[in-house]
C-alpha cells in the first residue's frame, strides 16, 4: 500500500501544518507513514537548507540554488522517500520537485526542460502519486510570516512569489490526475477534512489493486 504524497504551495500557505496533521491521522489509524520534508529530512539536506535559506551577504547563483536543492533531493530519495516506499509506507513529503520548477523555473526564470532533467535524475524518477496544492494570494501568505525574520525566499519581491503561484497553478492545470488544489484561505480543520477525505479514497483504491 506504498503511497506517495507531497505538499506544495507559497510561503505561509500552511502546508507544513496540513501535512504533519494527514501523518498524525495516518499514524492513529494504525497506517505505517514517514513523513519528511525539502530540503531537509537528512543530514546533508539540513545543512543545505542553513545555505539555502539563511539571508547571504554573498551571491548564490540561481543555478547553484538549483543543484543545491538537487543535491538534497538526491540524498533525500536514497535515505528516505525511496526505502519507505519499499517497505510499503504512505510517505508525506512537505515540498518536492514541483517545487524546484516553480521556485527555480517560473521564479527565477531557468529553463523548464533544464529543471526536469536535474528531477528526473535527482528523484531518481520517483513521482508522487498525489499531490496537494494549497493555494492562496502571495500577498496574503506573506503576510502570514512574522515581520523582520524573512529568508533568502521569504525576502524575494512580491512579483517572484505571484510567478510561483501561476508557476503552480499551470502545473496542476497541466496534470489533474494527480494535483489537488484546494482554497489554502479556509479555516484549518476543514482543510484537514477535504484533504483526507481524498487521501482516504486513494487508500481505498490501492487497496482494491
Ligand atoms: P519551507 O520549507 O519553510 O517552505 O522553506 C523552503 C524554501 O525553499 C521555500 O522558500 C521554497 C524554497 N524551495 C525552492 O526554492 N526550491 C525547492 O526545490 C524547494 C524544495 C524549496
Amino acid at each position: 500500500m506504498a503511497l506517495f504524497i507531497t505538499f506544495e504551495g507559497g510561503e505561509g500557505c500552511g502546508k507544513s501544518t496540513q501535512a504533519k496533521a494527514l501523518w498524525r491521522k495516518l499514524i492513529q489509524l494504525g497506517i505505517s507513514a514517514e513523513l519528511t520534508h525539502e530540503p531537509g529530512g537528512t543530514a546533508l539536506g539540513k545543512e543545505l537548507r542553513h545555505l539555502l535559506k539563511r539571508k547571504r551577504r554573498d551571491y548564490l547563483s540561481p543555478e547553484a540554488e538549483l543543484l543545491l536543492f538537487a543535491a538534497s533531493r538526491a540524498q533525500l530519495i536514497d535515505e528516505v522517500i525511496k526505502p519507505g516506499l519499499q517497505k510499503g509506507k504512505v510517505v508525506i513529503c512537505d515540498r518536492f520537485a514541483d517545487s524546484t520548477v516553480t521556485y527555480q523555473g517560473y521564479g527565477r526564470g531557468i529553463d523548464l526542460a533544464t529543471i526536469k532533467a536535474i528531477n528526473e535524475r535527482a528523484t531518481a524518477g520517483i513521482k508522487p502519486h498525489l499531490t496537494i496544492l494549497l493555494d492562496m494570494p502571495a500577498d496574503k501568505g506573506l503576510s502570514r510570516k512574522q515581520a523582520g525574520h524573512h529568508d533568502r525566499f521569504e525576502s524575494e519581491e512580491i512579483g517572484f512569489h505571484q510567478k510561483v503561484r501561476n508557476g503552480y497553478l499551470e502545473l496542476a492545470a497541466q496534470e489533474p490526475a494527480r494535483w489537488m488544489v484546494v482554497d489554502a484561505t479556509l479555516p484549518r480543520n476543514q482543510l484537514k477534512a477535504l484533504i483526507w477525505n481524498k487521501v482516504n479514497l486513494l487508500l481505498q483504491e490501492s487497496r482494491q489493486l
